[in-house]
């Protein structure tokens, strides 16, 4: 398995301070920035664009950024990501007409591919799709808000999925958002996880750091 990363979620950033929030949890240890994308349409919330993504790249972040796009329409703002400096693109099936093609464009913008499956979407939208994907995101919380219980069905959903990209041979990651907390990181790893996505569970602490070190002693702990 890839050394495991920890993605914690903006949405739950201080968006007053959002480029001092970002340089804070980066400084506090973690591996990528997760960006949710939200149109109100596709999910029944609103939140940032490129111009934000772009912004925090001026502001001079350099981590990956991961943008996680439930938005509907999805190729119309692919592009514009891509320029705005995102380094993985993400988006569901249900919102894009032709999958397959989409992945491609993500790719061909020069960005790396992933595809998201909420709660009820079944694994085999990963049929025929998987080995063009670079990511697999599961989503263990309904995609629109932040702060709600992890749902217990995704941890049989990663072993299914983990399973299939073992098989692939391909280097695919496994990510995880929603509900992800260092109680329960321990349980999402041993499943099958090697990328984790962290709202509330660490914006909502005083101490950035001392939680994503709590949650990679936990993810270690399973590895060993
Ligand atoms: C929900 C978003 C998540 C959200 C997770 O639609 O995709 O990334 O920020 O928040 P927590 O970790 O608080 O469940
Ligand atoms: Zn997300």
């Amino acid at each position: 398995m890839q050394p495991a990363v920890i993605a914690p979620s903006i949405l739950s950033a201080d968006f007053a301070r959002l480029g001092q929030e970002v340089d804070t949890v980066l400084a506090s240890g973690a591996d990528w920035v997760h960006f949710d994308v939200m149109d109100n349409h596709y999910v029944p919330n609103l939140t940032i664009g490129p111009l934000v993504c772009d912004a925090l790249r001026k502001h001079g972040v350099t981590a990956p950024i991961d943008v996680h796009l439930m938005v509907e329409p999805v190729d119309r703002i692919v592009p514009d990501f891509a320029r705005a400096g995102a380094s993985l693109i993400s988006f569901h099936p249900e919102a894009s007409r032709h999958v397959h093609r989409t992945i491609q464009l993500i790719k061909a913008e020069g960005c790396q591919a992933g595809l998201v499956l909420n709660p009820a979407t079944p694994v085999e939208v990963l049929d025929y799709v998987l080995e063009e994907l670079d990511l697999v995101l599961l989503m263990s919380v309904n995609p629109g808000f932040g702060g709600q219980a992890f749902i217990p069905s995704t941890l049989d959903k990663l072993r299914r999925v983990r399973e299939r990209i073992g098989a692939s041979g391909k280097p695919i990651r496994l990510e995880i958002d929603g509900g992800v907390k260092p109680d329960n990181i321990g349980a999402i790893a041993a499943a099958g996880a090697d990328t984790f996505v962290a709202g509330s569970a660490i914006f909502g602490q005083p101490d950035y750091a001392e939680v994503i070190a709590r949650m990679r002693n936990e993810i270690d702990a399973v590895s060993r």
